[in-house]
């Protein structure tokens, strides 16, 4: 059995981080996004072949994974010639396919057990087998409605309060049999969602759905980003390097080297070779990448740093996220929510 990875997508809620580094490889802590999906697929004894279907910036995509025996499985490159949408991209990387495809995107975490959504897609002869999760503020989503057999009925694209009837949403995980894919047009965009969805309940054909209540979270959006790492270090989803850890779960690289006099309140997560100075302060759920610098009496707070950052005396950087090689000046101030740009150069004193 095949599982296509949909990885191609812009990721535009994610700039300026997605402008260098494609989304489905932004670092969570050490590693790159996908290495996460690759371990859950791993897991499923009978999917022998992981398909990435790419399009934006597919090369740095594939100098990470290769040929995938690094890790122990097989993985296929599909790159489109141009965006084809969800579904374009399925058919398109699942063109010669005839058993059913496991196909997930590329921007879910999750722990769900893909095996027991085989097997119900299986069990009930379906056509398509779609994951739902529930979610708290279902407006902000497309909301799957299913009858009491768990039959899909409707797609409702992002009600309003009063039109919200379930608060299950479609969690990006599909099992679908390539038979189904003739009706998706091979030259222009076709959303799975909006489209081929749809084609199917029009058709009444079987297309059942399998609800999923454990962890689940998309990284599409910087807030989103940073909810996983701090789901991560409180242990909501269990992983190297947190695995071990007792709390509060600070993670120091062995080679790290902090200074007589800093301080590091856990959880946080310091990678390889990063010097934290002196009368330095890192707070919770702090996020130091490799290489990076701390100076003097700089502080950080649950903020998520790239690899080789510089954060120079007195600056202070709360709760923001930083691309690779970023250089912040003397006593420089970096608030809520702010995202910089891989080498983003802010100079003394600024604040942003
Ligand atoms: P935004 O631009 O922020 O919406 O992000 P996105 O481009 O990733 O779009 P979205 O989150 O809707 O995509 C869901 C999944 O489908 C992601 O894993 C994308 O990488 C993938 N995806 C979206 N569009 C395409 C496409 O045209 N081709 C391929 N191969 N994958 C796609």
């Amino acid at each position: 059995m095949k599982a296509i990875l949909l990885a191609g997508g812009q990721g535009t809620r994610l700039r300026p981080l997605t402008i260098h580094t494609p989304k489905p490889i932004v670092p969570i802590f050490n590693r790159p996004f996908l290495h996460y999906q690759l371990d859950l697929l791993k897991q499923v004894p009978e999917i022998d072949e992981v398909i990435l279907s790419l399009s934006y910036q597919p090369r740095r995509i594939e100098e990470i994974f290769g040929d995938g025996s690094a890790l122990n499985i097989k993985i296929r490159y599909v790159v489109e010639p141009v965006p084809l949408g969800t579904a374009g991209a399925v058919k398109y990387a699942g063109a010669d396919l005839i058993e059913p495809i496991v196909v997930f995107n590329g921007d879910v975490l999750t722990q769900i057990d893909l095996a027991a959504v085989i097997r119900l897609h299986r069990a009930r002869n379906a056509r398509a087998t779609i994951v739902l999760t529930p979610v708290e503020n279902p407006t902000a989503y497309g909301l799957v409605e299913t009858d009491p057999e768990g039959n899909v009925r409707r797609f409702v694209e992002k009600p309003r309060a009063d039109q919200v009837t379930t608060n299950h949403i479609n969690a990006g995980i599909y099992v679908l049999e390539p038979d189904t894919f003739g009706r998706i047009p091979s030259d222009v965009p076709w959303s799975i969602e909006r489209s081929y969805f749809p084609s199917l309940i029009e058709r009444n054909e079987t297309f059942i759905a399998y609800i999923y209540d454990g962890y689940w979270i998309d990284i599409g959006t910087p807030e989103k980003y940073t909810r996983v790492h701090r789901d991560i270090m409180d242990g909501r989803y269990v992983t190297a390097p947190f695995l071990d850890l007792p709390a509060p779960r600070t993670s120091v690289a062995a080679d790290a080297r902090i200074e007589d006099g800093a301080t590091v309140e856990g959880p946080c997560f310091i990678d390889q070779g990063v010097l934290i100075k002196a009368g330095a302060r890192i707070g919770r759920y702090s996020v130091i990448g490799r290489q990076t610098r701390v100076d003097e009496d700089a502080s950080i707070d649950g903020a998520i740093l790239w690899p080789n950052c510089r954060v120079s005396r007195e600056a202070s950087v709360r709760d923001a996220i930083l691309g690779r090689n970023c250089h912040l000046g003397r006593n420089v101030s970096v608030d809520g929510g702010a995202v910089l740009g891989d080498e983003t150069t802010l100079t003394d004193y600024t604040r942003a």
